[in-house]
């Protein structure tokens, strides 16, 4: 069935319905962790660039004319109608009352499928006693660093820790300076600061939210000691000219893999591209333990070496200690989950893909695509979609999250205060960084996870258009107001995998 055409517009069909088991205890803090960031720019002052482009009537209500339909998703039979509430003033039933939860990231069905596997591997630690490293993580290191394509894989307590021991295996060390992108968690800068560097933020790249490769080389200074490339929300940066510029300065390249493992870039790995690669197993990563964990990867056997030493407080043998390292080990338990897990992972990517590729579909055929800013799998890639986040305009976007969690839908925003501005780093003195700060006040995560189903899918996307709808004060489907955001050349290209993505729809 789809929505149809009344006299006062298009009418939103009812895509409400609890459909299935969308459990709420599971719901992780998706809709009110966080903090916003500060009083957004009034619409009429803001004028996006690059990806985004507002439309010349972006400071005000479009002309009639310019209106066109809105909601045309076709509705699916497992989706239940629900009672239409909200009456259009001609008497045109403009809104249906929705019921429909969908989770910011649902991890109990992932946990179901794989339980019982998991709780025979739990026990068989428990048998073995041995509970920290051992053959558990060693066959993990085995398998992630086939997974990754290195020749090395050194697992240890977390991803921030991997991120500290990459950067005291590649000598960083009190008043050298490390060039990040200031738009990433706050691990990626945590770790330089805490070995007495620098963190120098460069702005990132509007369309892959990475460090733009364009802007390292002026700041570049002769502290420089290792640039980290972060691969955001799963998908590659511009390793090659990263790599490049690094290796005319004698920098050292740390990848911050946490959310992209099984990313490509040119059929190279997510961890395979620069010197030392550092990966998370936080429950909610693509490849989630359940616990902190975390992986390093390289492809020299000294540095491994030194990765494998630093991990247990510099021991070379029990004992005698040839570095100053730290405590950071991986518990059995948690390598005895990630070693059921990881066979699965490849499936788990493809549902993710598909599930980007359903939301281009979904939001072009609803016509949403001129206010919401779709990501889209840049060229030579392989997005493994850790995060699908959106944008739209600052004024809208805490509005949007407010009206998405009031209809069940769980959002997150990553991250809404950029690094440079947070309190610990204002004595750098960074910035300005426009094309962080704007991503901070633009983007918006949308619930995906392997397991999501169409249905929320397709609510997740119809709840966006109602609030447009509402905001607009237009009856449902006669059109938008305001900022019109992808350029031509998005249409087609932000369909991740590039096949039929309308035929999802
Ligand atoms: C980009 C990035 N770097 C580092 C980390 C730190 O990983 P962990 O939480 O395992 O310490 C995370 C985790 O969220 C992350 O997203």
């Amino acid at each position: 069935m789809l929505a149809r055409l009344s006299p006062s517009g298009w009418q939103v069909a009812s895509t409400g319905g609890a459909v299935g088991d969308v459990r709420r205890g599971s719901r992780l803090d998706a809709t009110s962790g966080g903090r916003y960031c500060a009083a957004p720019a009034p619409v009429e002052a803001y004028r996006p660039k690059g990806l985004l482009a507002f439309s010349p009537f972006m400071s005000g209500r479009p002309q009639s004319a310019q209106r066109q339909p809105i909601i045309n998703l076709p509705i699916t039979g497992r989706e239940r109608e629900l009672p239409r509430t909200n009456m259009h003033k001609d008497g045109a039933t403009v809104h249906s009352s929705t019921t429909q939860e969908v989770s910011f990231f649902d991890l109990s069905r992932q946990t179901a499928e794989v339980r019982d596997e998991v709780v025979a591997a739990l026990a068989r630690v428990c048998d073995s006693g041995q509970f920290v490293l051992g053959p558990e993580c060693e066959r993990l290191e085995t398998s992630l660093a086939d997974y990754c394509r290195v020749p090395h894989a050194v697992a240890c307590a977390s991803g921030s820790d991997a991120l500290l021991l990459a950067l005291m295996a590649s000598g960083v060390t009190s008043g050298d300076e490390v060039i990040l992108p200031s738009f990433t968690f706050f691990a990626t800068a945590g770790a330089v600061w805490r070995l007495g560097a620098r963190p120098v933020f460069v702005d990132i790249d509007d369309e892959s939210f990475n460090i733009d490769p364009a802007q390292i080389e002026a700041c570049i200074s002769s502290r420089t000691r290792a640039i980290i490339a972060v691969h955001l929300y799963g998908q590659c940066a511009d390793m090659d000219a990263i790599v490049e510029i690094a290796r005319r300065h004698k920098l050292v390249v740390i990848e911050d893999a946490a959310q992209a493992i099984g990313a490509e870039l040119g059929g190279r790995r997510a961890g395979a591209m620069g010197d030392i690669g550092c990966f998370s197993f936080y429950p909610s990563k693509n490849l989630g333990g359940f616990g902190d964990g975390g992986l390093l990867t390289a492809a020299d056997d000294e540095v491994a070496n030194r990765l494998r030493k630093l991990r247990v407080h510099g021991e070379s043998q029990r004992y005698h200690h040839e570095l100053v390292g730290f405590n950071s080990r991986l518990d059995a338990f948690q390598a005895a989950v990630l070693n059921v897990k990881l066979p699965h992972l490849e499936t788990w990517t493809a549902q993710r893909r598909a599930h980007a590729e359903r939301y281009a579909a979904l939001f072009a055929g609803a016509n949403l695509t001129d206010v919401v800013g779709l990501p889209r799998e840049l060229p030579d890639r392989r997005h493994v979609w850790n995060q699908y986040v959106v944008r739209v305009s600052p004024a809208e976007r805490d509005e949007l999250r407010k009206h998405l969690a009031a209809e069940g839908v769980g959002t997150q925003v990553y991250y809404p205060v950029p690094l440079h501005q947070q309190p610990c780093f204002q004595a750098l003195l960074s910035g300005p960084l426009p094309e962080t700060e704007r991503a901070a006040a633009e983007t918006l995560a949308l619930p995906v996870f392997p397991e999501m189903r169409e249905d929320e899918q397709r609510y997740v996307v119809a709840s966006v258009a109602r609030f447009f709808n509402q905001r607009s004060g237009i009856p449902i489907g006669e059109g938008l107001r305001g900022p019109k955001f992808l350029k031509a050349r998005s249409t087609e290209s932000h369909r991740p995998g590039g096949s039929d993505a309308r035929a999802a729809a």
